[in-house]
């Protein structure tokens, strides 16, 4: 629709019309004439007000939302279609692994095509925009939304999540293979003090700005079609009512101009946060701070018309953020075609395809990351026994995998089964425990608790013979797939303690024993890396299982690096490799006591972030530059050689760390700036390049602006963060 016909219909609604759609309801309470579903009229939703809504969330499947958008559409004055949202975090059918996991291959192009599958099967299933990435930077495992995030690194973050939108979006969204991106959530949720969901986020605004905002930067550079704000108080004032963060920044500085919609009921939230007394309030501090859509609240849709009516929202604003939802309706093609090229025919022939399959695949392999080997892995032909309790299970998706099921999933005894690589050897498959503790309870009641001691009684039995038979074991351990995810923190991070009795069972009767640790968040894993062998290999998804056995047979060769630090003490967190250095750093002062560390433990991280071993060596000449001198504006050059050392063809990713020795606000002990992931065969060499920019050298200055300041850097290459050797040049004015 021409732009002029847009605001035409624009100025044609009517007060009701516009407040409606900027009220987003669930899907559940629709059935497929429009009409309520029974379970929620108690909500005080009006058959009238779904036909109105101008969107909805979580619901899917072609035939089902034309019906839906038909009825709403032929209901309404102007007959505007329905924009339908939902939580497509890491792929729709076929489940891609989990963001964390995503991160860890360090490649941009799987993200990108991970999305853009993503993109095509949930688009042929009617969907129009997606509730991601989530470009949260976290810094602490506790926090159960880690699984969703690209993990610690502000860098990291920033590509991932602008990879994400890019694929999600592609470069046309009239295309029936594309869907809008919705960054979340804004700003800094990731934060949340002691890793508590929903909980108050305490971050200096410089902190926020240059380690936090950049993610969500990222991805509204990359052309991110909407913004969700957050549900937790920044500076003491709900992000949903924060006229600073979602004016100012968000729209002033970040330049954001397209739809900013709230969390699931984060408007009326600010009831309960203690910062509005009812949801009329609630209603207009959002209007006020600029939230467009008030997702699955009842504030706008009960109170935005009498506000306006009162004029304590101004008819501008209403008409502000209609706009912004009928562009949106505009840029994906729906005034033309509303169902967007949905079609159950489409659906059938893309979703879980063999292609979506092999890209899921490949995804699930390359972010595996291999924490440590003393030569037992790749296996060895023999006799080899998987047990624990993800040696047979199927569900490898994540708590966030709505519309992927567990049955399209294919579990690690399926995917060895299958492989030719295996073919021949001798195979025993033994859960040997359960997956949980009889009093291990997962958030929101959505898993009952039993007692499982005399079925754990049998399954040792049976895995015990195992472990003696075998020449190998693989453990297949690891945490519920609820037990990371929104509303899932948690204060230990071990595994379950039924799953650490069988790891020490195992341990003690086979130690040729390679452990293989399923999560959605870095673990505690000092106990599991007693084993010779240890393989993170999150939750991988509908082709976890024949991913990770392509890694276990050697087919591919692990090439995964952590997105974040693997602990080895809960009370360590938060952390992060990029911190301050302090006055009296733990490592210049050994002689010290009164310097920055544990008395009941060291400063690191059992693995740090960056870290992934390889089944070949790699070996990196040291750091070179083009020049020690670079004036403001020039670039000069970083390179090393990177030799792969060993027997077989694999990947490494050379990072490129950057430390500023002295600045205006004290400067990380060095910061991820740049990577290349480079495949090497056996004794190939290639020289690997990085050009650092001034753009790069910048940060929140003492003066509180963007800017570098002239002096020394010191440019660090390598193959995880613990790099310390490299070069220093001079920046000049
Ligand atoms: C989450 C969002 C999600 C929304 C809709 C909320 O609880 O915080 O990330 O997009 O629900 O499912």
């Amino acid at each position: 629709m021409k732009e002029e016909a847009l605001r035409k219909l624009l100025e044609d609604m009517s007060l009701e019309e516009k407040v409606y759609q900027l009220v987003q309801y669930q899907g559940a309470n629709y059935a497929e004439d429009a009409a309520l579903t029974g379970a929620l009229e108690q909500d005080h939703i009006t058959r009238r007000g779904l036909e109105l809504a101008g969107s909805t969330l979580c619901i899917w499947g072609a035939d089902k939302l034309r019906k839906i958008q038909n009825a709403c559409m032929a209901a309404q004055p102007h007959h505007i279609p329905m924009l339908f949202m939902l939580d497509v975090i890491h792929g729709h059918r076929t489940a891609f692994p989990c963001p964390l996991g995503l991160a860890a291959t360090f490649s941009t192009e799987l993200v990108e095509e991970g999305a853009a599958v993503a993109a095509r099967e949930s688009a042929a299933d009617g969907i129009h925009v997606t509730f991601a990435p989530m470009a949260d930077l976290c810094r602490d495992a506790r926090w159960g939304r880690c699984m969703e995030s690209s993990g610690e690194d502000t860098y990291l973050n920033g590509q991932m999540a602008a990879a994400m939108v890019r694929g999600f979006q592609g470069a046309d969204l009239h295309s029936p293979e594309r869907i809008a991106a919705c960054v979340k959530h804004f700003a800094g949720y990731g934060a949340a003090e002691a890793g508590r969901d929903y909980q108050n986020v305490e971050l200096s605004e410089h902190t926020l700005r240059e380690y936090y905002l950049t993610g969500y930067q990222a991805a509204i550079d990359a052309g991110a079609k909407m913004v969700m704000s957050a549900y937790h108080t920044y500076n003491g004032i709900p992000c949903t009512g924060n006229r600073w963060l979602l004016k100012d920044i968000l729209r002033g500085e970040l330049g954001f101009d397209g739809l900013l919609i709230s969390d699931y009921r984060s408007v009326g939230e600010m009831v309960p946060h203690g910062y509005c007394e009812d949801y009329a309030q609630a209603a207009r501090a959002a209007m006020e701070a600029g939230v467009d859509v008030d997702m699955e609240g009842r504030s706008y849709a009960g109170n935005l018309q009498k506000l306006v009516e009162d004029g304590l929202v101004p008819m501008e604003r209403v008409d502000e953020a209609v706009w912004r939802v009928l562009k949106l309706k505009n840029d994906l093609g729906l005034f033309e075609d509303p169902y967007h090229g949905a079609s159950e025919e489409r659906s059938q022939q893309v979703q879980l395809c063999p292609a979506h399959r092999a890209a899921a695949r490949k995804a699930a392999a390359e972010s595996a990351v291999l924490l440590k080997n003393e030569g037992i892995l790749p296996l060895q032909p023999g006799k080899i026994a998987f047990i624990g309790p993800y040696a047979r299970h199927r569900d490898l998706r994540s708590a966030w995998s709505f519309s992927a099921r567990a049955e399209d999933c294919v579990s690690l005894e399926e995917g060895a089964k299958a492989s030719p690589e295996l073919s021949g050897w001798q195979l025993r498959f033994a859960s040997g425990c359960t997956m949980l503790d009889n009093h291990t309870r997962l958030a929101i009641g959505r898993y009952e608790s039993s007692d499982f001691g005399e079925e754990n009684q049998a399954l040792l039995r049976e895995a015990e013979e195992a472990a003696q038979w075998a020449d190998t074991v693989v453990l297949c351990l690891g945490e519920h797939r609820l037990q990371s995810g929104e509303a899932a923190s948690r204060v230990s991070l071990h595994l379950p303690e039924i799953q650490q009795k069988l790891l020490d069972r195992v341990l003690a009767l086979n130690p040729n024993t390679a452990v293989l640790v399923f999560s959605g968040r870095p673990l505690v894993l000092e106990a599991e890396s007693r084993a010779k062998a240890l393989l993170a290999c999150w939750l991988p998804g509908s082709e976890g299982g024949p991913g990770i056995v392509d890694v276990l047979t050697g087919k591919v060769c692990p090439g995964g690096k952590l997105p974040m630090s693997f602990p080895c003490h809960e009370g360590q967190l938060p952390m992060s490799y990029s911190s301050y250095s302090t006055g009296r750093p733990a490592s210049l002062t050994p002689e010290m006591d009164y310097a920055s560390r544990y008395l009941d433990c060291g400063n690191e991280p059992l693995y740090p972030f960056g870290y992934g071993l390889s089944y070949t060596g790699f070996s990196l000449t040291p750091t070179c530059l083009s020049s020690r001198e670079m004036r403001k504006g020039e670039t000069i050059t970083a390179w090393t050689e990177l030799t792969n050392t060993g027997k077989v063809t694999g990947t490494e990713v050379v990072q490129l760390y950057l430390r500023d020795l002295a600045g205006s606000r004290v400067r990380p002990v060095k910061a991820l700036k740049g990577f290349r992931k480079i495949s090497l065969a056996p004794g190939e060499t290639a020289r690997v390049e990085f050009t650092i920019t001034d753009e790069m050298l910048r940060f929140y200055t003492g003066e509180n602006q963007w800017a570098s300041e002239p002096g020394q850097f010191q440019v660090m290459l390598g193959t995880d963060s613990r790099v310390t050797e490299g070069s220093c040049f001079l920046l000049k004015e």
